[in-house]
């Protein structure tokens, strides 16, 4: 029988919550096949700062270590509550920046997808989004302005200044070209690199090195888009976007409007690769405005568990069992309250019955 560690990282506001329904999921995936997961819970996130003094504690990062493949809950505070923790502390610089970088995963796949027979969850108009959205934001995750060098001081005019750069080199363009022209490859054969090269020299530099990959990949057609333009086309036709590739803050802000134009983040899971190890979180936050009311979506958390599954584990069947029982709570005429575009007679449920129904769905698929 196999057997995989999977190191859990509940996170904060929504995170544990979320996490309880992904759990459910896992546990019946175990049962049913012949593969064992020894959970392994580890305190991460605002909430770990709290109780053991860092955000990531020393033995997250052994868990972590140890683990075959990783989920992570979403972490951080709300802008008040943040200000009780020292800014290099605070989870997203202390916590979140660490772990994609120990484990170098460089490659965030943020799939943005509605199936045809949801498409009422989003808030574009029927004649836009036709057979449903289907494409595939593959973000930088370690590189860029996140990593790049940071000064703040005070400057000779007596002026407080910050300085931070967006740092690349080819290695590291390459290195995600890659992956995205084999993404490309394996779907419509058609990717969008997303860029700024009017303005910025990363994206000049970008741009070149994603030719040249692409000569390696002579059946992929290249199409390169303005991220500014590429926003507007977001919400005008999404339909001809397949893959889309871009540096890290480009894929931050895009990808959070991916989960706009479906109508919710909490319909956006997400897979971090790197070389050696990948761990898998929803593209979203911790929600604070909604958090300790049971009400999240977990769809996200849950299709994290179907990525990693997949792309972990091998598990392609059982991945897809996961997303057609979700889709079919949905289908069923259920939805989360984040789901505004939910027809008016949609019977709301909460966090912890859409998990139940995902379950039921899911032994009797
Ligand atoms: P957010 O993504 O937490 O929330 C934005 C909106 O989406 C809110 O209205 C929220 O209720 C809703 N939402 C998000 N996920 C949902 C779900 N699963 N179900 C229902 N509704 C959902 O963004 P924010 O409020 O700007 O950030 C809150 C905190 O999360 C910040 O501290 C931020 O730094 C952090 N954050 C963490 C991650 C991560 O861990 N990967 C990602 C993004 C933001
Ligand atoms: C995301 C988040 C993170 C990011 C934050 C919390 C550091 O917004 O995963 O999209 O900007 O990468
Ligand atoms: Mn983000």
């Amino acid at each position: 029988m196999a057997s995989y560690k999977i190191a859990l990282l509940d996170g904060d506001g929504i995170g544990p919550e979320i996490m309880t329904e992904a759990v459910k999921v896992l546990e019946l995936v175990s049962s049913r096949n012949d593969v064992e997961f020894e959970l392994l819970h580890a305190p991460f996130g605002a909430s770990a700062y709290f109780s053991h003094g860092q955000s990531f504690p020393e033995e997250t990062k052994a868990i972590c270590d140890q683990a075959d493949a990783i989920i992570k809950g979403p972490i951080g505070l709300s802008h008040e509550e943040s200000k009780k923790i020292p800014v290099d502390e605070q989870p997203e610089r202390g916590a979140l920046l660490p772990l994609r970088r120990r484990y170098d995963t460089f490659a965030n796949f943020r799939p943005v997808s509605l199936p045809r027979g949801l498409a009422h969850f989003s808030p574009l108009k029927a004649e836009i989004i036709g057979d449903g959205i289907d494409f595939i934001i593959i973000r930088e995750l370690v590189g860029g302005l996140y990593f790049g060098n940071k000064e703040t001081g005070v400057n000779e005019a007596g002026k407080r200044y910050v300085k931070e750069s967006l740092e690349y080199d080819e290695d590291q363009i390459a290195r995600i070209a890659k992956v995205a022209f084999e993404t490309a490859q394996k779907r419509k054969k058609v990717l969008h690199n997303i860029h700024k090269s009017n303005v910025l020299k990363s994206s000049v530099l970008w741009n070149e090195v994603m030719e040249e990959v692409g000569k390696d990949y002579p059946e992929v057609e290249i199409k390169h888009i303005l991220v500014d333009a590429a926003a507007t086309y977001l919400c005008l036709n999404p339909g001809q976007f397949d893959v889309m590739v871009m540096e890290n803050m480009f894929g931050d802000i895009l990808s959070d409007q991916g989960g706009g134009i479906l109508g919710s983040l909490g319909l956006m899971p997400s897979a971090c690769m790197g070389p050696e190890k990948a761990y898998y979180e929803p593209s979203h936050g911790s929600a604070p405005d909604i958090a300790g009311q049971g009400i999240a979506n977990p769809y996200s958390m849950i299709g994290s568990v179907a990525m990693m599954l997949e792309m972990s584990f091998g598990m392609e069947e059982e991945a897809k069992k996961v997303w057609h029982a979700m889709q079919s709570v949905f289908a069923d005429g259920y939805s989360t309250p984040d789901l505004k575009g939910a027809a008016s007679d949609a019977k709301l449920i909460n966090t912890t019955d859409f998990g139940n129904r995902v379950v039921t769905a899911l032994k009797n698929a």
